[in-house]
């Protein structure tokens, strides 16, 4: 009698113990192949009840790529997706879990379709995704393996700064990367622009359109009014001018 219980106890502790580390997705994963250009990444995912966090570092082109994101198996959950509120819908199954996501983003609709696939041995992640921004489809896949709990330290590091990540940062030199391109947004916003206004598309670095060495002589100039005037204090930003156009008005509408 007692020894059956146990027996059933045993049985039922096994299986239970079996079915949590088949679905473990919890755990520090290295890039081993693809990961469509991203480089030397670390993965750390943390699930716990139904929220599943995403932390990733990895370069690309020389540019160090942070980035978190946090789901909710079986529901709705909202991330930043650059700059822009992306939602997303996760389901867990089996070893599988699947999130499609959505955001509106200046250059138009991205939606986007993940499937995280763990191997019988719990070992090996395969991560699959199909994107659509704008209407043009992208597809990537990536492998990755489970690594041991040090090889999280990335994370700790220090973030790169854009003198390191880019070619020619004249200014900016200590800007954390994942804000560089924010900063980049803003001025796009502040002047009522594309990139392709102070930028040669196909690369950034080029110093061909003049209109990037007048940023930096604004940039100069801002810091200069902000350093001389409001303490320091980002009081007066590019926007605080420009609102949204190249040339500052100079009198309000309608005024000779
Ligand atoms: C108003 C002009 C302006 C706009 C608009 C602008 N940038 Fe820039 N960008 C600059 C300036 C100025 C620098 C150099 C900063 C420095 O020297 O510190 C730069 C540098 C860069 C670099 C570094 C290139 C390298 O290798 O040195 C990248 C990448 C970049 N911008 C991306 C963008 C993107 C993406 C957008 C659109 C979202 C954008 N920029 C919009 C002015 C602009
Ligand atoms: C104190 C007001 C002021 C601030 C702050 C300011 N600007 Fe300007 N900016 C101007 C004025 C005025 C002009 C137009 C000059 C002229 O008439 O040619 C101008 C012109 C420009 C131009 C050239 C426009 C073109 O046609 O390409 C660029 C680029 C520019 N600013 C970028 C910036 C950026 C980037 C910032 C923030 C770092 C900034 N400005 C902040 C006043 C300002």
């Amino acid at each position: 009698m007692r020894l059956s219980r146990l027996h059933i106890g045993y049985i039922l502790a096994a299986s239970t113990l079996m079915s949590a580390s088949a679905a473990d997705f919890n755990g520090v994963w290295k890039l081993k192949a693809g990961g469509g250009g991203l480089q030397d990444a670390t993965m750390v995912i943390e699930r716990a009840g139904d929220e599943v966090r995403q932390r990733t570092i990895g370069m690309r082109g020389g540019v160090e790529q942070r980035s978190e994101f946090k789901y909710k198996t079986g529901g709705e959950s909202i991330n930043d997706f650059r700059g822009t509120p992306m939602k997303s819908e996760t389901k867990l199954e089996a070893n599988t879990i699947e999130i499609h996501s959505q955001a509106k983003t200046s250059r138009g609709e991205y939606l986007a379709t993940e499937m995280w696939k763990l191997s019988s041995d719990g070992n090996t992640m395969v991560i699959q995704i199909h994107s659509d921004m704008a209407g043009r489809g992208n597809d990537s896949s990536a492998v990755y393996e489970r690594a041991p709990a040090s090889a999280a330290a990335v994370f700790d590091r220090p973030e790169q700064k854009a003198g390191a990540a880019y070619k020619n940062i004249q200014i900016l030199k200590d800007v954390p990367v994942s804000n560089f391109i924010p900063v980049m947004r803003r001025f796009a916003g502040a002047l009522g622009v594309e990139c392709e206004h102070c930028h040669v598309a196909t690369d950034f670095a080029s110093e061909e359109k003049p209109a990037k060495a007048t940023a930096r002589k604004m940039l100069l100039m801002a810091g200069a009014i902000n350093k001389d005037h409001f303490g320091g204090q980002g009081a007066v930003s590019c926007y605080t001018c420009h609102r949204g156009q190249t040339k500052p008005a100079t009198a309000p509408p309608g005024a000779q």
